[in-house]
C-alpha cells in the first residue's frame, strides 16, 4: 500500500517552462509531447488491484479499508463520501448534494443525480429587490440560499442497490473520525483557515470549527461530537431519520427561526434519479458523464465535438494554437451551457443539437484561425446557437466497477451556517440557479431562463464525475471541484491523456486554463505557457486574468503494465490534504 500527500510545493515549482523535456516516469504511457515546456511531476501511486483518489488523505483510506476488507468500489464510494462530510467539511458533505457515475462489473454504466431541489416556497424572483435587483448575498449565505439535501439518499441508493456491506459497515471510518477526531495537517487547516472570520459569526459553528475562537493548528486534533452523533443516527436508522425524522426537524426548526424556507414536506419530497449517464466519442475513447441537471458531460462532449475537427494531438500542449482552439471551443460552449440547459423535469434540454457533429462544424466554421472572437459576438441567436466549494473522488475496485462522485455545498462552507447542533453545514446550491438573466452568480456565470429558479426544480450544475473507456473497458476516472470551471479542468485532463500521452499525475497537476464566454478572459494558472504563448495570444485578441491555482482533479487511470491490469491513481497537487491510496 502506497500513499502520496500532495506536497506542499506550488504546481508552479513543479511546472518550469523552457528547460526541455522532462517528464518523471511516465509509466503507463509512452512519451510526453510537449515542445514548449517541461513539466516534472512525482510519478502516480501504482497498485495491481484497488485504487481510491480524492482530496482528504483520512477519506480516501476509509474507501481502500472498505476494500481491503472485501467490499467493492460501490461500499468505498459510500464510505469516502461520508468521510469526507467529516474531515473535508468545506466541501465533502451531507448538507448537500452531486452526482455518481458508475461503472458496473457487469458492464453496465448507470448515473445517479442526488442533486438538492429548490424548497417549494422557492420562486424566480426571490434574490430580487422590489426593483427587480439581485440582493447581494442572499443566494449565498444563511438559511435563504438553502436547497433541499441529497447525498444521505444518494448514498443509499447507491450502497443498497449496488453496494455489498451494509450501512453500518460504510458508515463506521466516518463515525471515528467525527467522535475521536482526526489530525489536521497543513492542507486542512488551510482550508478552515480561509473561513475562520465566518465561522466567528454563527456560535454553534465557532464551537467546532474555532479551538477557542482561534483558527485550528497543523497537528491538533478536530472532533465533531455533533456530527458524529448525527452520523450514528443515520446509521442505525436510515435516511428516513434525515427526511423525515429528528435531523429533517431541527433543520426546519433553524429554518422558521432563519427565514429559511425548506419545510419537512421539502424534506419528504426529495428523490434521487438514476438513468443513463451522458456519452459521447474522442479519437477513439468514449466519454461517460454527468447528463442534465448537470451542464459538465453536455459542455465537455461539445467541447471534444469541436475540437475533434483539429489534429490537437498533433499540437503541443498549451501552444498557441492549441490555447486558440480550446478557448474558441469553450466560449461557444458556455454560451450554450448558459441559455439552454437547466434541469430535464423542468425543462426541454436541446442535447441532440447540442451534441451533433452538424453543431460542432458549425461552431469551427465560426472560429478565426488566428484570432479571438470577442464573446459579445457570442450570442444565443447568432448562428450556431439557439436557444472554491466541492469535491471530487475516483474509486476503482478489483471486480471491475469503477465510480466517480462529484458533490457539494457549492461555495466554501455552503451557506455557512449549521442547523443547532446537527453538526454539518447546509449549502447554498440555490445560488447555481439564475437570480436573474444577465446577472452573474458566484462563479461568474451568466445564465438564462432555462435555469431560473421553480419549486422542487434542481439548479444546473457544473458538477461532472466521468469515466472514460476504450473498447468498452474503463480507462480513466476523473472529476473535479472547481464551479463553473470544473468543466475545463475535467475536460483538460483527459486530453491531457488521450491528445499529450500524460501520465495521470502529469494530467491533473500541469496548469490549466479556463474561459467560460463571460467574462470575456482566458483564465490562466501560473506557467500555463510560456510568456511567447501569452504574447503570441494577446497579439490574436485575448485577454488573460491569472489567479491561484484552481480545482482538484482526482483521477485513476487503468492500465496495462507487464501484461496485467494496474492502476495509477493521482491526487491533485493543489488539493495537499488529498491522497491517492492503492490496496
Ligand atoms: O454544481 C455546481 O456546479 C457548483 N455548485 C459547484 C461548486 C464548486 O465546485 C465549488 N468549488 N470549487
Amino acid at each position: 500500500m502506497r500513499r502520496i500527500l500532495g506536497t506542499l510545493t506550488s504546481v508552479a515549482l513543479l511546472f518550469t517552462p523552457g528547460i526541455g523535456m522532462a517528464q518523471t516516469a511516465p509509466s503507463q504511457v509512452s512519451e510526453f509531447n510537449g515542445a514548449d515546456v517541461s513539466l516534472k511531476f512525482p510519478p502516480p501511486v501504482e497498485s495491481r488491484n484497488a485504487m481510491a483518489v480524492s482530496s482528504q488523505h483520512f477519506a480516501t483510506q476509509a474507501g481502500v479499508d472498505i476494500m481491503a476488507a472485501g467490499g467493492n468500489a460501490i461500499d468505498a464510494a459510500v464510505a469516502i463520501g461520508y468521510a469526507l462530510a467529516v474531515t473535508h467539511p468545506c466541501c465533502g458533505n451531507i448538507g448537500g448534494g452531486g452526482f455518481a457515475t458508475i461503472h458496473l462489473a457487469n458492464g453496465k454504466d448507470t448515473f445517479i443525480n442526488f442533486r438538492e431541489k429548490a424548497p417549494a416556497a422557492a420562486s424566480a424572483n426571490m434574490y430580487l429587490d422590489d426593483k427587480g435587483n439581485v440582493i447581494p448575498n442572499l443566494s449565498l449565505h444563511g438559511y435563504k440560499a438553502v436547497g433541499v439535501p441529497g447525498s444521505v439518499m444518494g448514498f443509499e441508493r447507491m450502497l443498497t442497490k449496488y453496494g455489498t456491506k451494509t450501512r453500518a459497515e460504510v458508515m463506521a471510518p466516518a463515525i471515528k473520525l467525527a467522535a475521536d477526531g482526526y489530525k489536521l495537517d497543513e492542507g486542512d487547516v488551510r482550508t478552515y483557515g480561509f473561513a475562520a472570520a465566518e465561522f466567528a459569526k454563527e456560535p454553534n459553528v465557532a464551537a467546532v470549527f474555532l479551538n477557542n475562537g482561534q483558527p485550528w493548528k497543523v497537528g491538533e486534533n478536530l472532533v465533531q461530537k455533533n456530527l458524529a452523533a448525527t452520523l450514528r443516527e443515520i446509521s442505525a436508522k436510515g435516511p428516513d431519520v434525515f427526511y423525515k425524522g429528528d435531523i429533517a426537524e431541527r433543520v426546519v426548526a433553524a429554518m422558521k427561526a432563519n427565514g429559511g424556507l425548506v419545510t419537512m414536506k421539502d424534506f419528504a419530497d426529495f428523490t434521487v434519479t438514476e438513468g443513463d449517464p451522458l456519452r459521447c466519442s474522442y479519437r477513439g475513447y468514449n466519454i461517460i458523464s454527468s447528463p442534465p441537471p448537470s451542464s459538465g458531460g453536455a459542455s465537455m462532449c461539445e467541447i471534444f465535438n469541436i475540437l475533434s475537427g483539429y489534429p490537437m494531438d498533433k499540437m503541443p500542449v498549451h501552444s498557441a494554437k492549441s490555447i486558440h482552439l480550446m478557448v474558441e471551443a469553450m466560449r461557444h460552449a458556455y454560451v450554450d451551457r448558459n441559455f439552454s440547459l437547466g434541469d430535464p423535469v423542468f425543462v426541454k434540454n436541446p442535447l441532440d443539437k447540442l451534441l451533433s457533429a452538424k453543431h460542432a462544424a458549425a461552431i469551427r466554421a465560426k472560429i478565426d484561425p488566428v484570432k479571438a472572437t470577442p464573446s459579445s459576438e457570442v450570442k444565443i441567436g447568432t448562428v450556431p446557437h439557439e436557444s472554491d466549494q466541492t469535491t471530487h473522488y475516483s474509486v476503482v475496485d478489483k471486480f471491475g466497477n469503477a465510480v466517480s462522485v462529484t458533490y457539494t455545498i457549492n461555495g466554501g462552507f455552503g451557506s455557512g451556517v449549521i442547523a443547532g447542533d446537527t453538526g454539518f453545514f447546509l449549502n447554498n446550491e440555490m445560488d447555481d440557479f439564475t437570480s436573474k438573466v444577465g446577472a452573474p452568480n458566484l462563479f461568474g456565470l451568466v445564465q438564462g431562463e432555462s435555469n431560473a429558479i421553480a419549486p422542487g426544480k434542481r439548479p444546473l450544475s457544473s458538477m461532472s464525475p466521468t469515466l472514460v473507456t476504450k473498447n468498452g473497458k474503463v480507462m480513466m476516472v476523473i472529476g473535479s471541484p472547481g464551479g463553473s470551471r470544473i468543466i475545463t479542468i475535467t475536460l483538460e485532463s483527459i486530453l491531457n491523456v488521450i491528445d499529450h500521452n500524460m501520465d495521470i499525475k502529469a494530467a491533473v497537476d500541469t496548469p490549466r486554463i479556463h474561459h467560460q464566454w463571460m467574462p470575456d478572459t482566458v483564465y490562466a494558472e501560473d506557467n500555463a505557457m510560456t510568456p511567447a504563448v501569452r504574447k503570441e495570444l494577446e497579439a490574436a485578441g485575448y485577454k488573460f486574468t491569472s489567479g491561484r491555482p484552481w480545482g482538484s482533479a482526482e483521477g485513476i487511470i487503468i492500465g496495462t503494465k507487464d501484461g496485467k491490469r494496474i492502476l495509477y491513481g493521482a491526487n491533485d497537487a493543489r488539493a495537499t490534504a488529498g491522497a491517492a491510496i492503492g490496496n
